[in-house]
Order: structure tokens, then sequence, then C-alpha cells
């Protein structure tokens, strides 16, 4: 049995009111796609994703896989249509032939679980079809068009139909196809299904709840109250010495000394991990790698800061963003600034915009200032969850 999702990120977001397509808007230091993209792929459910995009959005798109990198699962983008339905039906066209199920999913969901997938799934295998669905908590109110008849609805009845909507690939298409030469309209796949063949199995699994479409400016802000963000500072200093290469942030830095230490001695790299250390509560780099360690002896920092950064997403948090100072009275440090930030952006998981990296003379003041050794302080924020709104 293979599956493939096809994940539809190709509306305007309107009702949202971003800038931008609203798929493409930060949410707890991750775009809305990326989560989503990331959510689906950690399932390890599907051997691949058609994702569908706006041609107006390629830019964004390649965008967001430079920062936060690209989902291995996707492994075709095609071009949406006008409506949602013609999105879907681009995508459904993608899907290799060969494939036997096809699980439909808004981008604009992000918080999809593994329970929600595997239960969509395997409905669609045994019945032909999983269609995820909430229930519904307000009282709902029919009005009649024709006479404005207010009628209240039993809601122990009704059922919100949320995605994935899950079904054999080659039941779906022939129903989408259908739909596109009669002239039909849905919003969404299991009414398209419904009219060709019949009903759809709905079902409800953990996680329904918070598996919402995010659609206003308000779901934005109620989803982001989800998320626990952690600070944490650093502060690092070594001694300048004759004979040392000078590393900071992962650069190579021509100059007549380097800082000494056990390490490379990169006294930014080793601020910052600290500062990511103390976010997750994690002590400092003493405690993780101690200096009377052969394993550390000249070993590169960034390798170390890889292990931090392990640590960091084993304990389930992103990087936000980091800030880092780096105190030098010399050398010139500005020509090297740019390659710093690229290291970091990409040790850290992030944008370049999110990987700041600063450096100041002290005026000849202090140990900095007379050039016996180079100081630094990081500054960083972390996020997690967004699963508990
Ligand atoms: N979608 C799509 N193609 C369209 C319209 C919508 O792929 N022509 C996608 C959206 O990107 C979203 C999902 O369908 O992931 C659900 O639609 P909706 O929440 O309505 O998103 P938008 O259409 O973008 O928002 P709005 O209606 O507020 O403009
Ligand atoms: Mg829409």
């Amino acid at each position: 049995m293979t599956a493939w999702a096809v994940v539809v990120a190709a509306g305007r977001g309107e009702r949202a009111g971003f800038a931008e397509n609203k798929v493409f808007q930060p949410l707890g230091g991750e775009s809305v796609l990326g989560r989503c993209l990331r959510a689906l792929d950690a399932t390890g459910r599907f051997q691949g994703i058609a994702l569908v995009l706006a041609n107006r959005d390629m830019d964004a798109y390649r965008a967001l896989t430079a920062s936060e990198g690209a989902c291995a699962s996707v492994r075709t983008v095609v071009e949406g249509g006008a409506t949602r339905q013609e999105s879907v039906l681009n995508g459904l066209r993608a899907v290799p032939e060969d494939v036997d199920i096809v699980a439909i999913h808004d981008a604009a969901r992000p918080f999809v679980t593994d329970a929600i997938v595997a239960k969509s799934i395997e409905l669609a295998v045994r019945k032909g079809s999983g269609v995820c669905c909430a229930p519904v908590v307000d009282t709902i109110k029919h009005i009649d068009p024709e006479t404005g008849r207010v009628r209240t609805l039993d809601r122990a009845d009704l059922r919100a139909a949320q995605t994935p909507q899950t079904f054999r690939r080659e039941a779906i298409l022939r129903a989408y196809e259908r739909a596109r030469e009669l002239g039909w309209s849905a919003t969404d796949d299991a009414d398209i299904y419904e009219r060709h063949w019949g009903e759809v199995c709905l079902f409800e699994a953990p996680g329904a709840a918070l598996n919402i479409k995010l659609t206003t400016r308000e779901d934005f802000l109620r989803m982001s109250q989800g998320f626990e963000t952690r600070i944490g500072i650093g502060y690092d200093a070594h001694r300048l010495k004759e004979g040392r290469a000078l590393i900071l942030c992962g650069a190579g830095i021509p100059h007549e000394k380097g800082l000494d230490g056990h390490s490379d001695a990169d006294v930014a790299a080793h601020a910052l991990m600290d500062a990511l250390l103390g976010a997750i509560g994690e002590g400092d780099i003493g405690r993780h790698f101690p200096d009377a360690d052969a394993e550390f002896k000249g070993i590169s920092s960034m390798l170390l800061l890889a292990r931090v950064m392990r640590l960091v997403r084993e304990k389930g948090y992103r990087v936000v963003n980091a800030d880092v100072v780096i105190a030098a009275q010399r050398p010139k440090l500005a020509p090297f600034i740019e390659e710093m930030r690229l290291n970091l952006a990409e040790a850290l998981g992030v944008g370049f915009d999110c990987a700041n990296v600063k450096a100041t003379t002290t005026e000849r003041m202090g140990f900095e200032g007379r050039e016996e050794g180079i100081s630094a302080q990081a500054a960083v924020l972390l996020s997690k969850g967004g699963d508990r709104a």
C-alpha cells in the first residue's frame, strides 16, 4: 500500500488579512506551511507529498525552504487554481498512478497529528474514505433562506468536517474529474466524493479539537498562546595567544593571534551554546563538554553547537532567534559578520534574519580593549508546542 498527501496552500488567506498568504505566516518560530509539511512528514506514512501553490507564492516558498529546510517528502509542487476545488484537482492529477491512497490536507491546518493521519489512512484502506471531523461545540442555527425562519439544529447530530480527508486515489480523482465536467462546486472533498460514490466514513480522533484551520487573525492569536517560550543568555571570554587560529562563529579570521582554549576556543559559539543550554535548563557547556575530556581537545565548536542543538530538539524546542555580541578591539570583524551569521543560521535551523551577530570594540578599555582577550555574549529565544492552546 502506498499513500501520498496532497497539501493545498494556493489560497490568498484573505480572511486572515496578512500582507501575504497566511500559510507563510510564522507561528512559534516556524511558518504554518513548514509546520504542516513537517507534521505530515514526521508521521512517516506518506511516500510523497504533492504541494499545491499559487505561482505568486513560489518566491515565498523558496525563501521558506532556504530558512526552514526543504521537506524531503515533497516530491512535486504544482500550481493551484482559483478555488480550493481546482487546487485539489491539480494536486490529485500530480499524484503518480501507482499510488493507492491520497490524503487531502489544508496547509492551513498545521496541528495535524499522527493519530489523525493514521486513522484516516486506515479507514480509506478498509472503507474507501476517512474524513477527520470534530464535534460541534456551538449550537448551530439554521436560517431558512426564503422565509428567514430560524431553526435550532441538534448539535449532537452535527460534526465539523476537517482535513485530512483520505480516499483511494483513483476513486477521488474520478469524482473530482466528474465534478469538473458537471460544474459541481463544493467546499470539501467529502462532498465531491459523496455526490459521486455515496456516503463517506467520518471519524473523530484525539487531537481533532486542535486541528483547526487557521482562518482569521484571531485563530493565529489563539494558537500562538499555546507555545511555550524560553529565553537564555550566555557569556564567555578567552585569552588571545600567538600561534593559535582565530575562529568566531565557525569563521576563520586572519589575525596574528588566536584564542586559547581546550577546543578551538570559538568564544562566540561558546556563549551561544551556554544561552541555548540555559534556555532548556541544562546547565552550561562545562558540564556537557568537560575540559578534562580528550575527546573535545581542539574540536570545532560548531560540532559542539550541533550537539547542543540536538539536545534542544530532543526537548521539543525550536530556535526563534539568536543574537550574539562579540567584544574585540581588533581585528575588524565587519567583513566576517555575514559568514558568521550564515554559519549560525544553518546550525540553529533558522533564517538569516533570525541569527544576528554584532561586533564591538570596548574603546581600549578592559581586557578586550588591551587585546588580552575576546569576549562574547549571546541571547536566544526558544519555542515549543502549539499543541496546548
Ligand atoms: N486553497 C487553495 N487554493 C485556493 C483556495 C484555497 O489551495 N484557490 C487552500 C488554502 O491555501 C488553505 C485551504 O485551501 O490551505 C483551505 O482554504 P481557506 O482556509 O479558505 O484558505 P484561503 O482561501 O487561503 O483563505 P481565505 O478564504 O480567507 O482567502
Ligand atoms: Mg478560501
